[in-house]
């Protein structure tokens, strides 16, 4: 088997749309501690510099669309509901960049939470679909936004399933996951198989509860 190396993410400046929120602050958080400009975007400019001066490191806050214009590789933080729309009237300033979708479409009831149905198969088909200029990868979906976001964990263990339609994309993303001391990022196909990968959320999220755990994933034999 041949090993690709990793392409080299010396550098890249990482966006985070709706960065104010627990998932955005956390993943802005550990970019920014291995050395990547971070800036988090926010609908409020208020929002967004009171959470870049709270998380520190250097971590600038700026107006999504903003935010999207300044980054070379944006990560797409919002919930579902926010998501579409978002997303299109951003995409201007996306063309030609790499998105990163960690979102999952999830709902809540008094027996946990479920996956909700999105047309397009996944929220990230969705932002490939409504960004047809950008190269969409799915990733993060599994990470814990507490233990990203608690100074005092400094690995955290689990690996990134990554997904997308364009390799060398797919192989950033993956190296960029593995900035994050503990995590690998691994390959894990195409966009029309992230629905799964954004509903297993709900399992982890029904494990956390019985265990009263932050879990995430192993993949063995890699
Ligand atoms: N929390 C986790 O552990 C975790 C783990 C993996 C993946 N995720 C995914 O990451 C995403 C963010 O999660 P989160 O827990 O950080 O969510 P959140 O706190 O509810 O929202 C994140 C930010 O999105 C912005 N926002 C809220 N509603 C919006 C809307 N309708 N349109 C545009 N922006 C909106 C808000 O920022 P402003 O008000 O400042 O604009 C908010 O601070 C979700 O899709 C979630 O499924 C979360």
């Amino acid at each position: 088997m041949t090993v690709r190396e990793a392409p080299s993410v010396d550098g890249l400046v990482i966006g985070i749309l709706g960065g104010t929120g627990d998932q955005g602050r956390g993943l802005a958080l550990r970019f920014a501690r291995a050395g990547h400009p971070v800036i988090i975007g926010s609908r409020s400019e208020d929002r967004c510099k009171i959470a870049a001066s709270q998380i520190g490191h250097g971590v600038q806050g700026l107006a999504n669309r903003d935010a999207a214009r300044e980054a070379s590789v944006v990560i797409a933080a919002v919930p579902y509901e926010g998501h579409a729309e978002l997303l299109s009237s951003l995409a201007p300033e996306l063309v030609g960049k790499i998105v990163v979708d960690c979102v999952n479409p999830l709902g809540f009831d008094q027996n946990g939470a479920y996956p909700l149905p999105v047309p397009e198969g996944s929220a990230a088909e969705q932002a490939a679909m409504l960004l047809p200029d950008s190269r969409v990868v799915a990733a993060f979906h599994h990470v814990s936004a507490v233990l990203l976001l608690d100074p005092e964990v400094e690995t955290i263990d689990l690996d990134v399933l990554v997904l997308g339609e364009n390799r060398a994309a797919t192989d950033l993303v993956q190296a960029l996951a593995a900035q994050i001391p503990g995590m690998r990022g691994i390959y894990a196909g195409r966009l029309r198989n992230c629905g799964q990968v954004e509903a297993l959320t709900a399992n982890l999220v029904s494990i956390n509860r019985r265990y009263k755990a932050h879990a995430g994933l192993r993949i063995t034999d890699i």
